[in-house]
């Protein structure tokens, strides 16, 4: 029996589903049930049939479908699968804000903690973050962790006054603005599309800036045959499976994040056949981070 037949039986066994982030290798977005951006991967993990879903991704994406969804199980095919940015604020800091400014909302991009959400008043991704922020009563606007994300939405949302956080997502924050340039010379005809979590002088290279799907789409849907890539290279994947017609260049070589690259297809074997990597979220944590999730899924319909 091959490794995926092997796993294929084990899903109907353990009556599982497999959930896919674009970063991931390209053998587990292959096997996967679902694949997407962080927004309708949190979305499609509401209301599945399935007991189990298995969370190809971070450990941030697994958290927020177990918040989501507390009484299925949630497994993680590498545990130590984790984003860095998650952790890059401090709840201390959230506090002090809170002190400072009586209208602000604090606004937590979902690649985040559940205890830095717990302390947020609603969770964005780069696909609704605007839409999100534009909905607020709030006048100041303390976005967190991703700094970069925060700086974008700023440019898009002037009516609102930001306070930034120096958090920030080290695969994004390697692409710099001379490697695109430099990308651009060697591929004048390219459209240049471009993930938010990069800086702003990386974004004004851009012909397109969104979320992960929306630079799948935006590639699917152009007339034009040449693109360059600025996100993590794992959307390569789908962007040659929909498109095996068009060229697509990396921006540079350095968009690799090594800690979706942990997720094999082993591990997803072991963790079904073995319930290993089972999320766990406390109660307190589970009913204080639900709040902003759930308001981000209301306010981005
Ligand atoms: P999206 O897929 O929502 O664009 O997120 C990118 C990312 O960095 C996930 O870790
Ligand atoms: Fe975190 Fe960046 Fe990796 Fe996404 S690509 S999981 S934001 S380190």
């Amino acid at each position: 029996m091959t490794l995926v037949e092997e796993i294929q039986n084990l899903k109907k066994e353990k009556d599982a589903v497999i959930l896919a982030h674009y970063y991931v290798n390209d053998e587990v977005q292959a096997i996967a049930d679902y694949i997407g951006d962080s927004y309708y991967l949190a979305k499609v993990a509401v209301g599945l049939k399935e007991k189990t879903i298995v969370f190809a991704g971070v450990k941030f994406m697994g958290e927020s479908a177990k918040i989501l969804n507390p009484e299925k199980t949630v497994l993680m095919p590498d545990e130590k699968a984790d984003c860095p940015m998650a952790h890059m604020a401090e709840i201390e800091r959230i506090e002090e804000v809170r002190r400072e400014y009586d209208d602000v909302a604090v606004v937590c991009y979902i690649n985040s903690t559940a205890e830095l959400k717990m302390h947020s008043d609603v969770c964005v991704t780069s696909a609704n973050a605007m839409k999100i922020v534009k909905s607020l009563p709030n006048k100041n606007i303390f976005f967190i962790p991703d700094e970069n994300l925060g700086r974008y939405i700023a440019t898009k949302v002037p009516e609102k006054n930001f306070i930034f956080n120096d958090g920030y997502c080290h695969v994004h924050k390697n692409v710099t603005a001379d490697m695109v340039k430099r990308a651009k010379e060697a591929h004048p005809e390219a459209e240049v599309l471009i993930h938010p979590e990069c800086t702003l002088d990386v974004l004004e290279y851009a012909d397109y800036i969104g979320s992960t799907s929306g630079i799948i789409d935006y590639a699917t849907n152009s007339d034009k045959k040449e693109f360059i890539i600025s996100t993590e290279l794992g959307v390569l994947y789908q962007l040659k499976q929909k498109n095996p017609d068009k060229t697509f260049y990396a921006a540079g070589s350095v968009q690799i994040c090594p800690n979706m690259k942990k997720v094999t297809l082993e591990k997803v074997r072991d963790c079904l056949r073995d319930g290993t990597g089972i999320v766990e979220v406390s109660e307190e944590k589970k009913e204080m981070a639900l709040k902003p999730l759930q308001r981000m899924l209301e306010l981005a319909k």
